[in-house]
């Protein structure tokens, strides 16, 4: 087995003449938590299915745990968890009888002691006899994982395991996939949150089919070499909309009181602003965050 559990190489596929995934490529270690990031529709879903073997690339190569993500797709999926995007369960049993029903279906063996095992691993045992229908969707989506553990994968698929979840459940769901993490699980998930994506070791950024952007998060606000200055004083928007007729300013964002201005030539910037604005602003040079380095990777991208 090579040192990655995923391992593919310019992958591409079409949908009819739409042409969703061009040339991905990504490699994951063992035990680490890949998060994948981009827009409605840029193709995280589609790429997901192709890594993990269950729908075939038009064209490239790859291996997902060693193996070959064309021929020995029966193989992967038994090695693998894959949360979908809209996962269901049966409403009408329980939290047990959802478990003891997957179990059956991937013919596991010793059903209830997996089951028992998996319950308490992810704190759902004081749960297990509530309906599934009856539950919050924080425990939809604990459930959810649970069923993905349950056959003891090496690699887990989550696409957008926490979408309309609240910021507590989601906490604690993700402490959990660093535990699980921990244990050598490697893990790729998708998401919209830069919360959550700031909690991944590496991340993934596809527009429009095409991965602009791939590494440790430090790494890809680095590469972006761009100065953010935070302002604070009266009137933001009405600055706002001034300064947005610089060309040296590349995004402006506002988060409660204060306005965030992005560019790439630190030192033009800083004098626009001085020339701009008076001294009763309040300017501060700021740390240029992940979600500053993915609107400027779609800006310049749609270039
Ligand atoms: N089975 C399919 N048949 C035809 N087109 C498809 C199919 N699945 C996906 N697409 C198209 O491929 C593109 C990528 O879709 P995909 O679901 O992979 O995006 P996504 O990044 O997961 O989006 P989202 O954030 O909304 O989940 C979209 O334009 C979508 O409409
Ligand atoms: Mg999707």
């Amino acid at each position: 087995m090579t040192q990655f559990c995923i391992d593919v190489k310019n992958l591409n596929k079409y949908f009819a003449n739409n042409h969703v995934v061009k040339d991905f490529s990504i490699q994951v270690a063992k035990g680490e938590i890949y998060g994948f990031l981009g827009p409605n529709g840029s193709g995280k879903t589609t790429s997901i299915r192709m890594m993990c073997g269950l729908i075939t690339p038009d064209s490239g190569h790859g291996e997902c745990l060693g193996m070959d993500i064309f021929t020995q797709r029966e193989n992967i999926k038994k090695r693998i968890g894959y949360m979908t995007q809209h996962f269901s369960m049966w409403g009408n049993l329980s939290i047990r009888e959802n478990l003891l029903f997957i179990a059956r279906l991937h013919n596991l063996a010793q059903r209830q002691h997996r089951v028992e095992q998996t319950l308490a691993g992810l704190g759902l045992s004081s749960r297990q006899h509530q309906l599934a229908r009856e539950l919050s969707g924080g425990w939809k989506q604990r459930m959810a994982l649970a069923a993905c553990l349950l056959h003891q994968p090496d690699l887990l698929f989550l696409d957008e395991p926490t979408a309309g979840v609240d910021p507590k459940a989601r906490r604690e769901f993700w402490q959990t996939l660093h535990r699980l993490s921990d244990e050598g699980i490697s893990i790729m998930v998708s998401t919209h949150y830069m919360d959550e994506a700031e909690r991944c070791h590496k991340v993934a950024y596809l527009s429009n089919g095409q991965l602009l952007a791939n590494g440790t998060i430090e790494s890809i606000i680095q590469a972006q070499h761009l100065t953010t200055v935070r302002i604070r004083g009266r009137e933001l928007s009405v600055l706002e909309s001034r300064l947005q007729h610089f060309p040296v300013v590349e995004q402006t964002v506002i988060f409660g009181n204060a306005l965030y201005v992005t560019a790439q030539d630190e030192k033009q910037l800083l004098t626009t602003l001085s020339q701009v604005i008076s001294d009763e602003y309040e300017r501060v040079k700021v740390a240029t965050n992940l979600e500053d380095a993915f609107t400027w990777l779609m800006k310049k991208h749609d270039d």
